[in-house]
């Protein structure tokens, strides 16, 4: 097994650390403050090549693997995991879920100026009483001629008021459960589409979430994602790779947190000595490190198997599963290790506290992807 890195994947991993000191980090904290969206930085992302980072060429897109895009999310998720979210849901949800199920005619006109960083993508899955359990969807779509008339409403959507296409997904035939799920796309100013207010968020402040709804709204037939009733595969096989973006956005912040513990740890003195010369303060950072190289380890194993094509259902699951668990532990032991500095807002590990908790919920809970888990191992 090959550990090593290209020197492409460690040009983009340097970037988008240089990317995330000079650009990223200056505004991080006010920005959470304020809950302000981050446009201006992911308008340079878009300039970067990191909003398609995965898209071909052809498609306007970077062309890069997702081992790239997992070291790329890693370190600007370091920095600001609210950067990292959009960032994540334009890459692997909205452009990998256009590119591999988008007929001809969505790609040319929606995923080329998605992946460009030129418009923002959001994905609408979840619903008021559709969380975890995704089969029921409420959302409606009834054709109409050469439209589909869709009524309904999503929640907890990332990007949602800043996005302005829309990959989403509705019921069309009730009768017969996911198998009735239709995905499509929605442009932002569709008539009968509106988005509801920001969320009041515990943490990833700087990123925006809102409801969507959806009245009598009109939506041309050719804007069906794969086709009638494969709404609900494309919406799994999509997020397949999204939960490995997330898990990437998981590690960057376990790393962030180790790297301010470590170096809060080498600077603090107590009882005569920095604190990192105290046992207990030891076995703390030596837990965070081996916990934090077990989940990137894990993390890249499922984008490496993505791409080679095998099969990572299984493996993103346990990535996330991981990562998230061991941002939040790395987050709450970087607050203990500040003491009471790791309390305030001026210090920057409650952020990442904060941060870390929707890892373990968004995209699929812990608790789903143990189920996943469970049932791949049952199929081996
Ligand atoms: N990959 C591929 N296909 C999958 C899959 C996966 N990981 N999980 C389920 N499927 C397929 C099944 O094979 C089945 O398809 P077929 O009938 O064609 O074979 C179909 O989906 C339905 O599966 P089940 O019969 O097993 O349905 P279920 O209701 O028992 O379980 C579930 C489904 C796995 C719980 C699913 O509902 C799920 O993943 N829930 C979590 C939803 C989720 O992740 N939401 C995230 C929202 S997006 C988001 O958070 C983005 C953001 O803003 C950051």
């Amino acid at each position: 097994m090959n550990f090593d890195f290209t020197e492409e994947q460690l040009m983009i991993q340097q970037t988008a650390k240089d990317f995330a000191l000079a650009e990223i980090a200056p505004t991080a904290v006010e920005r959470d403050k304020n809950a302000e969206f981050p446009t201006e930085i992911v308008k340079k992302l878009g300039e970067l090549g990191f909003m398609g980072m995965m898209v071909s060429p052809e498609y306007d897109g970077a062309g890069m693997d997702t081992v790239s895009y997992v070291l790329a999310m890693i370190e600007l998720s370091k920095v600001d995991a609210s950067v990292g979210v959009i960032m994540s849901v334009n890459n692997s949800l909205v452009c990998y879920g256009l590119q591999k199920y988008g007929s001809d005619y969505l790609k040319e006109k929606y995923l080329k100026p998605l992946a460009r960083g030129e418009k923002l993508g959001a994905f609408a899955l979840s619903e008021p009483e559709a969380g975890s359990d995704a089969t029921h969807q409420m959302t409606s779509a009834v054709k109409e001629g050469d439209h589909w008339v869709i009524n309904g409403i999503k929640n907890w959507i990332s990007n949602g008021q800043s996005a302005d296409y829309f990959l989403v997904t509705t019921q069309t035939d009730s009768e017969k459960r996911h198998k009735g799920v239709t995905a499509f796309l929605i442009e932002k100013g569709t008539p009968g589409f509106d988005h509801g207010v920001k969320e009041d968020k515990l943490g990833i402040k700087s990123s925006d979430t809102c409801s969507l709804t959806f009245t009598n709204c009109k939506v041309p037939e050719e804007n069906i994602i794969w086709e009638v009733g494969k709404g609900f595969n494309f919406a799994m096989e999509t997020l397949n790779g999204g939960r490995i973006g997330i898990a990437a956005q998981a590690v960057g912040i376990a790393e962030g947190a180790l790297d301010a513990a470590l170096k809060y740890a080498k600077e603090r003195k107590a009882f005569g000595t920095e604190i990192i010369n105290h046992q207990a303060i030891q076995i703390k950072l030596a837990d965070m490190a081996i916990n934090t190289q077990a989940a990137k380890l894990i993390t890249l194993q499922a984008a490496a198997a993505k791409d080679t094509g095998k099969k990572h259902v299984k493996e993103s699951a346990m990535a996330k599963s991981l990562a998230s668990k061991v941002a939040v532990e790395n987050a709450l032991e970087a607050i203990q290790i500040h003491g009471g500095y790791g309390y305030v807002r001026e210090y920057i590990v409650e952020r990442f506290l904060r941060d870390a908790k929707v890892t373990e919920i968004y995209e699929g809970t812990t608790e789903i992807q143990k189920m996943v888990i469970a049932r791949e191992l049952a199929k081996e």
